[in-house]
Order: structure tokens, then sequence, then C-alpha cells
């Protein structure tokens, strides 16, 4: 049986082990600018691979369905109160599997089937879990949406304000995966609180650059804060749930379990422990300052290049082109900027076609190259490489640039290697 413990994949499942080193290597050899994405520490992968996944648990820490439960006790317990300390609250859930999760736990928390829910507009930079018509959120829930404003792409305020009130919502729900803009988390508390409404914040794409102090927390305001782990956080993939009010703490410990989860990923609860312990050091304030540095840069060399960016700019890690003045459609960029090793996701603008093909916008992030070590230099070579791209894509002349650009990746990736 040692044979079974101790052989590598490498040696029992040669098919599988070279998709795995192919990944491995893709990810060494692109430059990764999808918003969600993020290139975790050696220290996160290991927790993320060990044998503590071998454990069934239920329940939480000291009050387990089954024994044995001790050492994952330890890591939950420190996942909690770093979790709690990191983002100055007083109540940290880290068993959601996923953002999804989490913010399904908040619905079973805060509202019942069929009770109104406002969120902001998918197109606007929305997410699907917040009521989505082909979610579950959007089936069980009477799901409406807010937007922006057509000429600032910027968050309209009034008109949340005026639908709030004559849609009276159970819950409002801020947050979203392509909004790139800081949120008036004040402004909103007050809305729900005029018509009566709970107030979920799901930050779950800034909750990093909130970590690293270079974003406002929505927690002051909130009643109830999501995030995932992974994205800006630097973590594993997961969700995590937050508040400021002990109040909700019996609700939520319920509905996270039994509510809509079974056993812990006890192996994942370690990783986000241990992603959490890195964000609470120094020099992930360094990290996520660059992190939005980067993405001003970036924001600021492709507009100076003519390419439009959704509300001019940025306050996260979030770029989103418009890519109407060039006549092009996300998935034909995401394609131009692939084919020079560049990864990123066709994406909708606000006022957008809900049909993806006819999407014309592309996001970017700076998170992950940001943890490569990118600094403004890069990115600004880098958004040099990306204009040349859409540019030359534009004029149908995309194979004179490729080879260049791919160059220039090329050394990037090789100036700022990862996992030797
Ligand atoms: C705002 C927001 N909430 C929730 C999620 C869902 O997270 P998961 O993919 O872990 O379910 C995402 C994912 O990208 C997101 O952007």
């Amino acid at each position: 049986m040692t044979f079974f413990f101790d052989q590598p994949v490498s040696q029992t499942d040669p098919m599988i082990a070279q998709a795995l080193s192919d990944e491995k290597s893709r990810q060494q050899n692109q430059i990764e600018l999808i918003a969600s994405e993020n290139i975790i520490s050696r220290a996160v992968l290991d927790a993320l691979g060990h044998e503590m996944t071998n454990k069934t648990l239920e329940g939480y820490p000291g009050s387990r369905f089954h024994g044995g439960g001790r050492f994952v006790d330890v890591v939950e317990q420190a996942a909690i109160d770093r979790a709690k300390q990191l983002f100055d609250c007083d109540y940290a859930n880290v068993q959601p599997h996923s953002g999804s999760q989490a913010n399904l736990a908040v619905f079973f928390t805060l509202v019942k089937p069929g009770d109104r829910v406002l969120s902001l507009d998918l197109a606007a930079g929305g997410h699907l879990s917040h009521g989505l018509g082909a979610n579950l959120s959007g089936r069980w829930f009477d799901a409406h949406h807010y937007g922006v404003d057509k000429e600032t792409g910027v968050i309209d305020y009034e008109a949340m304000e005026a639908k709030a009130k004559e849609l009276r919502p159970k819950l409002l729900i801020a947050g979203g995966s392509a909004y790139p803009r800081e949120i008036d988390f004040e402004r909103m508390r007050s809305i729900a609180d005029q018509v009566g409404a709970f107030y979920h914040v799901d930050m779950a794409h800034f909750a990093g650059l909130v970590a690293g102090g270079v974003h406002p927390s929505p927690l002051p305001f909130a009643d109830i804060v999501t995030c995932t782990t992974t994205k800006t956080l630097r973590g594993p993939r997961g969700g995590v749930i937050l508040s400021k009010n002990t109040d909700y703490a019996r609700k939520l410990q319920a509905a996270v379990f039994p509510g809509v989860q079974g056993s812990i990923h006890r192996q994942v609860i370690a990783s986000k422990a241990v992603c959490l312990g890195e964000a609470l050091q120094p020099e992930f304030k360094t990290y996520a300052t660059q992190v939005r540095s980067n993405a001003r840069m970036l924001a600021e060399t492709l507009k100076g290049r003519g390419i439009a960016i959704v509300s001019g700019g940025t306050d996260t890690h979030i770029v989103l082109l418009d890519l109407r003045n060039q006549g092009l459609k996300g998935s034909q960029v995401e394609k131009a900027l692939d084919a020079a090793d560049i990864t990123s996701n066709k994406n909708p603008i606000p006022f957008d076609s809900p049909r993806p093909p006819e999407w014309v916008g592309l996001r970017l992030g700076t998170g992950a190259a940001t943890t490569r070590g990118l600094k403004e230099t890069e990115f600004q070579d880098l958004g040099n490489v990306i204009a040349d791209l859409i540019i030359a894509e534009s004029e149908g002349k995309l194979l004179s640039v490729v080879e260049s650009a791919k160059v220039k990746t090329s050394s990037l990736c090789k100036a700022f290697p990862i996992y030797s």
C-alpha cells in the first residue's frame, strides 16, 4: 500500500498529470488579467493540498457532528479570528464553499422565497447570484435591478432611491463583478433604511483592497457583508460571511449549515486561514496599493491610446474597456489578447446586449499580475501592447503585431516568474 499513499500523480495518472503540468506552464507563460483571478502563495497551496482533506466534519468548532475534529477546529477558529481582525468585525463564517453559496446563505437569513430584492444590473457590473433569472436567486426571489448613469457609468443613486421607494424591497444588495468604482455604502444604507430593507454588500472583488486599507470598508454600514477569498484577497476559491452585528450570528450559522451546505471543505478552510494571515501582514498593504496604482496606470495608458474606459477610469483593480469606438466585440479582443499570451474576458458594458457574443466590453484586472511583481512601468508597457493589439484587430492587421506582442509578454513573464 505504500505505493497507493506515496506515488505522485505523474506516475499514477500521466494523462491528468500532463494537463496539470500544462496548466502550470500556461500560468507561468501568460500574463493573467482576468479580474477575478490571482496567484496564490506556496503556503496557501500547501494547505489546499493537505491530508486534512480526508476528514469529514459538519458543524462548527467545538460543536461537531463527527469525532476527530480537534485540528480542523484549530484552523477554522484561526480563520474566523483572522477574518474578524482583518475586517474589524464581530462575526465571521469561513465555511461557504464559494461566493455564490455565501450569498445564498444571506438570502436564507434575511428573506423568504418570493420576497423582493434590489441589486445592481448584470450589464452594469452586477453578479448572477444577486437575482439573475437563470440563477436560483432570480428564480426564488422577486429580483429587480438598479443601474448606472448612461453618461458617467457611475451608479445612479437617485434613480436607485426612487426605485427602492417604488418597489420597497426587503433586501438591497451592493457589489458586483465588473463595477470599477467605489460604492457609496453610506448612501445605500440610508436608502435601505428609508424603505425598511436589509442591506447586503458583496465585496467579492474588492475585499483585498479593503483588507489592504486602500478602499473604504462596507462593514460599518451593511447588515451583512460577503466576499470570496479568491480575487484580490489572494486565497483559495471559497466564500466568507462577515458582520459587525452579532444579532445575525445564530441565523447565519444555521443558514450556512445545514441551510445551504453539508460538510465543510477543511483543506480550503486551512488555506483560507493562511491567506487571511498573509493579508494581515504589512506587505499586503503594499500589494493592495500597487494593485490600485497599476489599474490606474493601465486605464490611463489605454485611454491615451483612444480606447474608452467605462466610467472613465477605476477606483479598484478592474478596468472595463468599451470597444464600440473600435467596432469590436469583447470576444474578438479576448482572442486577440490570448494570441499574445494575455488572458482576459469579454464582458457586458452598461446597457449592452444580453447576448454574450454581442458584448462590446472587455474586463481587465490587475490583481494577479501585481502579485507577480509588475509595477506601473510594466503596466504602462502592457497597456500599450494591449492597445496595439486592439487597434490592429480593428484594422484587420492583427498578425502584423502578434509576434512582437508575444515577445513583450514573454519577457515580462521571464522577468517576473511564478512557482519556480
Ligand atoms: C461579486 C461576486 N459575487 C460572488 C461571486 C461568486 O463567487 P463564486 O464564483 O465563488 O461562486 C463572484 C464571482 O466572480 C463575484 O464577482
